[in-house]
């Protein structure tokens, strides 16, 4: 990735640091444009009114008022600001959020990781400067609403999370937009660990500072996934962090995100609560998974049940049929009988996938030529038409 350049935005770029070497090398990795100053003595005076972005090094992370940031953004909301933090607590994060910083990153930092959320910021001070409203950027329920997709099954292990990533990675090759992958599975959620991310933020960051959620703010927590620039929004890193995610803090973070991206896709846990009923509510399309064994169907029948008894229109269900070999002697049309539903795709069972899972690499993209990878793009294709292997997006902007 390439240092970004803040002339590209005409806004100064200053790493505030008192270390001197600290100083040097975050300077360095931000290439020439960054301003080395050691405090923020000063700064405000020397720029005036006009906006700047600052980057706060470790030794502001350890001061009470964030090296003095925290009076200067409570002054001026209209600068955009990163910390860079030794020890990443849930705490620190939330003071500097709270406080006005717009992203925080672990020391020692990525010079990739910090040019992506230098550029993020940046080129949300340029959206938000014409309105500086100082509250949110973009509200739900505007103009663009990308197209929302919840991957759901009342049975543990039907493969939701298989399909969640592979149809997120595929959707992001095929769109030149933005695609999010949610992980509403919050207490088990493996997403992030199926794509080999190691996130800096979770959704529970933003449960944090819910009353801070904007476009702008949401966009930094998000992960990227490198190979296809599918942008994650991981489940809490504990189990314990669950019950502070509400249905309607659930409903807005979807509502923020579709405002922005193209498509929205939503793995779940395997049973209905508030968060997957709120979800199932907003969802264009609703893809249900299914094994090919008896108690899965005998799941998915109940499931079905359920979600005629609340109104869901049956036009938004998709039934996909997973491990569906003719090894397993249950025929597919008998399966369809039992549920009433045509399946619209049938995924085989494949050592592949698992191998994929253990190497956190998509299948589709690990294996792209096996059976299964052809099944899971027969599921993309009812969402997004394949394009030419040369017009394919390459990577991620
Ligand atoms: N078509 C398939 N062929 C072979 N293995 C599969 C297939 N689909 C899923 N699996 C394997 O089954 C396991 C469960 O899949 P996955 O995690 O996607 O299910 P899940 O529905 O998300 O489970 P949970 O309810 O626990 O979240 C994984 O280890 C995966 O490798
Ligand atoms: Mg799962």
């Amino acid at each position: 990735m390439t240092n970004f350049s803040s002339t590209e935005l005409n806004v100064p770029l200053l790493v505030v640091e008192a270390d001197p070497a600290v100083r040097s090398r975050l300077a360095m990795q931000l290439g020439e444009h960054a301003i080395p100053v050691e405090t923020l003595m000063g700064v405000e005076e020397r720029y005036g009114s006009a906006p700047f972005l600052l980057v706060l090094g470790p030794t502001c992370a350890r001061s009470g008022d964030l090296g003095g940031a925290e009076p200067l953004l409570a002054r001026r909301p209209d600068l955009g600001s990163i910390l860079i933090a030794e020890d990443l607590s849930t705490d620190l994060f939330q003071r500097a959020i709270r406080s006005g910083v717009r992203d925080v990153l672990g020391a020692p930092v990525d010079t990739g990781q910090l040019n992506e959320a230098v550029s993020r910021v940046a080129s949300t001070l340029v959206v938000t400067r014409p309105s500086s409203s100082g509250g949110p950027s973009t509200e739900a329920g505007g103009e663009g609403q990308g197209r929302v997709i919840t991957v759901f099954s009342t049975k543990g292990g039907a493969g939701k999370s298989v399909m969640a990533t592979n149809l997120g990675v595929l959707l992001a090759q095929r769109t030149e937009g933005t695609v999010a992958l949610v992980d509403a599975d919050l207490q088990f959620g493996d997403v992030a660990v199926m794509l080999k991310l190691a996130p800096q933020h979770t959704i529970v960051d933003a449960v944090g500072s819910f009353d801070r959620l904007d476009v702008g703010f949401l966009e930094t927590l998000l992960s990227t996934h490198p190979p296809t620039g599918l942008k994650v929004l991981p489940a809490p890193l504990e189990p314990a962090f669950a019950d502070q995610i509400g249905a309607d803090q659930m409903t807005k973070i979807v509502r923020l995100l579709r405002s922005f991206c193209d498509f929205v896709v939503i793995d779940t846990p395997a049973y209905f609560n508030e968060v997957v009923l709120g979800l199932i509510e907003e969802s264009d399309d609703v893809i249900l998974v299914a094994g090919m064994d008896i108690p899965n169907i005998k799941n998915v029948k109940i499931g079905l049940q359920t979600l005629r008894l609340l109104n869901t229109p049956m036009s938004k269900i998709h039934l996909i049929l997973n491990r569906a070999n003719s090894k397993v002697k249950l025929e597919v049309s008998e399966v369809e009988r039992t549920l009433q539903v045509k399946a619209e795709a049938l995924i085989p069972s494949d050592v592949v996938v698992p191998q994929s899972v253990n190497k956190g690499m998509p299948v589709v993209l690990d294996s792209p030529k096996s059976p299964i990878a052809k099944s899971l793009e027969q599921v993309a294709d009812l969402f997004a038409p394949a394009v030419e292997p040369q017009a394919k997006k390459r990577g991620w902007r």
